[in-house]
This record gives C-alpha cells, structure tokens and sequence, in this order.
C-alpha cells in the first residue's frame, strides 16, 4: 500500500531529485571529514574553560584561546563544504530540512567567531563570558550535529554510494 508522503506530489518532486554528495574526494564527501574538528575543539574549549574555573592557571586561557580559534576556523570550512553541497545538488536544495541545518551550522560559526574573537581581539573575561559562549556553542554543536546526522540517515542526503554496493 503506498504511503500518504508517497502520494504527496510535492514530496514526491523532492524524492526524485538527486541528493548525493558532490563534494567530495575519491568518494568520501569533504563535509561529513571536517565537522569532527570543531565538534571536537568546541568540547575541548569547555575542557579548558573549565580547568581554568578550578584552577586559575592561566595555562588554560592560552588552551581555550587555541581551541576556540581552530574550531571557529575549522567551523567556517566545513561550512563552505557544506554550502557548496547545499548550493550545488538540486536534491539536497530543495529539502528543508538542509536549510534548518544550515542555520544551526551558520549560528555555531558565529558564537564561535565571537567566543575566539571576544577573548583574541577584545581581551574579554573567560569568566563567565568565554565560558557562556562556549557554554552556548556546545549546546549548538550538539543541534547542528545531531541535526547533520538526521539529513544522512533519514533522508538519504549526501551519501556516496559506491559501484560496489
Ligand atoms: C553553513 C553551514 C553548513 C551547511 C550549509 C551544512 C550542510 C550540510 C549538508 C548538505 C549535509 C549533508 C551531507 C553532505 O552533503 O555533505 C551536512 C551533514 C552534516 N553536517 Fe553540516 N553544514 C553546515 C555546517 C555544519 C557544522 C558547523 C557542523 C558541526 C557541528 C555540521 C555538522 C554536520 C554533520 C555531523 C553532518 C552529518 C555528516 C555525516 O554523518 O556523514 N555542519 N551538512
């Protein structure tokens, strides 16, 4: 029995269009390879953060300044990745739902640009503005992620699937 989405014409327009990943090299798409790095740098910054709260050794403003700064760098590349998958394949386009995570992703690149920029630039006080920030972009990566992992396994978005397969 055909299901109601099936039934759906505009849902159905959407399904035919093709949604694999265009960015990619020898058949691993670049944007799934570089969101480890801010996802990981982020959660590392709130280590720092943190050890600086216990502790008071400056050691940890100079981690969190590093951290902070490679996530927000790193952050902004795997988002043109991902803007160019966005903006290049029709299938990956037209859902909404890669528009919902763009905006999670575009929203965490710019805490972490003030969170980088506030304490490089501004000298801002880790405590408690540095750890707010970081506090904010954890809860961010944790949504542009979880989110991110939704377009691949529920709606089949930039998969490479191999002559193999
Ligand atoms: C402008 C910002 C961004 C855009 C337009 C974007 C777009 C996309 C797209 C189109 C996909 C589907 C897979 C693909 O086609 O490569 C995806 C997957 C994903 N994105 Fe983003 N993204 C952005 C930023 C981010 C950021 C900053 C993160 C870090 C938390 C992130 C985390 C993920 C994850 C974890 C996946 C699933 C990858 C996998 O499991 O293979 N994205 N994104």
């Amino acid at each position: 029995m055909e299901t109601a989405d099936k039934e759906n014409p505009v849902i159905s327009k959407v399904e035919e269009k093709d949604a694999s990943s265009v960015v990619a090299v020898a058949g691993h798409p670049l944007h799934a390879m570089m969101v480890h790095f801010p996802i990981a740098l982020v959660f590392s910054t709130l280590g720092a953060d943190i050890m600086y709260w216990w502790g008071a050794d400056a050691f940890w403003l100079r981690v969190g300044l590093w951290t902070t700064g490679i996530a927000f760098f790193s952050a902004i590349a795997a988002g043109l990745a991902g803007s160019a998958e966005l903006f290049l394949v029709p299938g990956i386009r037209a859902r909404v739902a890669s528009w919902a995570h763009a905006i999670a992703g575009m929203s965490l690149i710019a805490v972490c640009g003030a969170n980088w920029g506030g304490r490089f630039f501004l000298q801002i006080e880790v405590l408690p503005h540095g750890l707010l920030l970081t506090a904010l972009a954890c809860v961010l990566t944790g949504l542009a992620g979880w989110h991110g992992g939704k377009l691949i396994f529920d709606h089949g978005i930039g998969l490479m699937v191999s002559p193999k397969d």
